[in-house]
């Protein structure tokens, strides 16, 4: 049978988006004979309009047992005066939490059409391809104790940084196997100085490191690995690191290559039945109510999380290149959606143009 595919468009830009992914998927069906079996389904907002819940049973027990689920966007300003359990945002968590995908992984890629558009030099983000892996259900955001307690007569906020031997184990052996698909170079990040879990986490990755011989594992404390990231990225191909750590580094590689509209993003669990890990594939950005239903979405970072299932799930790295490279190809011609011309005053081009010029491309490849 065909690998399956659970779409989930969610609120916002989110189905103009996915729209665009659908156009991909069906040419990769028809063109390169790679058929999915692909059901859709609603998440968030759209979900508690429907039903009263960001989430049904029914959707979560369909994501459970897809190949891939394959995300859009939730939330906007309709649902902020919702109760907290029922906020769009729950959605997305659960199906986090359920699926227990603890490896997150964040590219950082610069499309060299795009280079000059970056914050930083040209040379220091030209050709840019890394990938940070970020632990995603543990750490600090989670640790007990946590609170605002009262201490003599003040208040003290508490939270905890807590890791498990096995949940260091589990995101470091993600990251290793990554490595090994990509340039055999992992970077694990910690603050062993100053942090018993960093001095642990340090401990665990060397000892998974001895499994993966042909990895070449470098140690590196975050905030000096923060300064490098920013001065020389390219040194880096994967790096590893926690939760807290790795929800600012990525925030922060995100902007070497320029606009959130560009930033796909893979949230990986523990190996299924048929050895490929539980995945969620999801754009970085949000609904973005400010411009849905204008057509000026920009559908690269959906596209592109659609190539990273492609080669996480469905072991077609061939093909996810030849979408990248279509991709890059739209770009060298000067394709740009609105969030992508900053002040240069060029007409922009829509959703769907955006996906018309990449099936193009891809008719081209
Ligand atoms: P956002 O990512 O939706 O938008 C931030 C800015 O980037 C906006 O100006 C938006 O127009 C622009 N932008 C985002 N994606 C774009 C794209 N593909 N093409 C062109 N421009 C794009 O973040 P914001 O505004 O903080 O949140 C809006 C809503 O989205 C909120 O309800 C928030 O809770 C939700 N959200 C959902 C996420 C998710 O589903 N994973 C992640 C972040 C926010
Ligand atoms: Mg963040």
């Amino acid at each position: 049978s065909n690998p399956s595919l659970l779409i989930l468009p969610g609120d916002g830009i989110g189905p103009e988006v996915m729209a665009e992914v659908r156009r991909v998927i069906d040419w990769f069906g028809d063109k390169r004979g790679l058929k999915f079996d692909v059901s859709e389904d609603l998440v968030g907002g759209s979900a508690y309009d429907a039903h009263g819940t960001p989430l049904t049973d029914e959707t979560m027990a369909k994501a459970q047992e897809v190949d891939a689920v394959l995300l859009g966007a939730v939330g906007g300003p309709k649902y902020d005066v919702l109760d907290f359990s029922v906020k769009p945002e729950r959605g997305l968590l659960r199906l986090r939490k359920e699926m227990d995908l603890y490896a997150n992984l964040r590219p950082a890629q610069c499309f060299d059409a795009l280079a000059d558009f970056s914050s930083l030099k040209k040379d220091v983000v030209a050709g840019l391809d890394i990938v940070i892996v970020r632990e995603l259900t543990s750490g600090i955001y989670f640790g007990e104790p946590r609170g605002i307690i009262e201490e003599g007569n003040e208040r003290v906020g508490i939270n905890t940084q807590r890791y498990t031997e096995s949940e260091i184990d589990r995101v470091a052996r993600s990251a290793f196997e990554l490595a090994m698909r990509r340039g055999k170079k992992l970077c694990s990040m910690e603050k062993a100085n100053v942090m018993e879990s960093g001095i642990l986490w340090r401990e665990v990755v060397t000892e998974v490191g001895k499994e993966y011989p042909e990895v070449e594992l470098s140690h590196m404390y975050a905030d000096a690995g923060a300064m490098q990231l920013c001065r020389w990225p390219k040194q880096f191909d994967v790096i590893v690191t926690d939760n807290l750590f790795g929800d600012l580094l990525s925030d922060a590689a995100a902007m070497l290559t320029g606009s959130l509209g560009m930033l796909p993003s893979a949230s990986l669990g523990a190996p299924m039945a048929n050895g490929r890990p539980k995945a969620l594939y999801e754009p970085v950005h949000g609904s973005a109510p400010d411009i849905a239903g204008q057509g000026k979405a920009n559908p690269i970072a959906c596209i592109l999380s659609f190539a990273m299932a492609l080669r996480y799930s469905f072991d077609k790295g061939d093909e996810a290149t030849r979408l990248e490279q279509a991709i890059e190809n739209v770009l060298a011609k000067g394709y740009r959606t609105a969030d992508l011309l900053g002040e240069e005053g060029k007409q922009p081009v829509s959703t769907s143009e955006m996906g018309t010029a990449i099936l193009e491309a891809l008719d081209e490849s």
